[in-house]
């Protein structure tokens, strides 16, 4: 039963997933504030966060990019319509679209986007590397991909067993500061960089390298 109502995590369905959306908005507080304090936003900027769950990071960010607009992406039709709810006066106004679909397949065009975010999501993507292009492909010339997580994997040494009971129970992808710095070049990002917090959380950002040094 409690294993069942986290599986919510990986794509929250049914009413047990509309209770999942709202307490990750409150659960999440500490890590998106800390996340969110790392990453510089411009007031004109175009965002898109994927995996947007309950929308609160569309809502934090929208209060920054106040001359822009920030969008979601979601697979799952509970975080897509409660990203709605939370965000519709925006949504409303036109500076926030949010839109069903998948990381692997996104919706956007070519070069929509300056910065993309990642909040608590990529341990389910179900190809980092073809993610990360399509990624690569909605994001402008020199435009930045920002990662979120509260669980990454140490370069040396072992987890506490608390951390190593959540990823195997929800079957997480984690990755080190190394395993992320060669998927990002490989797919065609440049300056990785983290910031850390705690045994496990990890800031990691890097630049779409298309278009800089051509
Ligand atoms: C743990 S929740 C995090 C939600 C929010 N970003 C936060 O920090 O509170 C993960 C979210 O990613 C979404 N997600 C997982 N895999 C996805 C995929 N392949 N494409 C789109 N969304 C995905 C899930 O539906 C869920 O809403």
């Amino acid at each position: 039963m409690f294993n069942r109502f986290y599986q919510n995590s990986r794509k929250p369905r049914g009413w047990s997933g509309k209770i999942f959306v709202t307490s990750m908005n409150i659960g999440h507080t500490a890590n998106s504030r800390w996340g969110l304090s790392h990453l510089s936003i411009r007031p004109g900027d175009h965002i898109l966060d994927i995996g947007c769950g309950g929308g609160i990071n569309v809502a934090r960010m929208l209060k920054r990019a106040i001359e822009g607009k920030v969008c979601g992406l979601d697979y799952s039709e509970v975080s897509v319509e409660k990203t709605r709810r939370l965000n519709r006066k925006a949504v409303r106004r036109g500076r926030s679209e949010i839109r069903l679909g998948s990381v692997s397949e996104n919706p956007w065009p070519d070069n929509s986007f300056d910065t993309v975010t990642a909040f608590e999501t990529i341990y389910f993507w179900p190809d980092f590397a073809n993610d990360l292009r399509e990624i690569l492909r909605v994001l402008k010339p020199g435009g930045l991909f920002f990662i979120c997580n509260e669980l990454n994997k140490p370069e040396e040494g072992e987890m506490s067993r608390q951390y190593q009971h959540w990823i195997t129970s929800l079957d997480l992808k984690v990755y080190s500061e190394s395993e992320y710095r060669k998927y990002l070049t490989d797919a065609g990002f440049t300056g990785a960089a983290f910031v850390s917090r705690g045994e496990t959380g990890l800031c990691v950002s890097a630049r779409a390298a298309k278009g800089i040094f051509a």
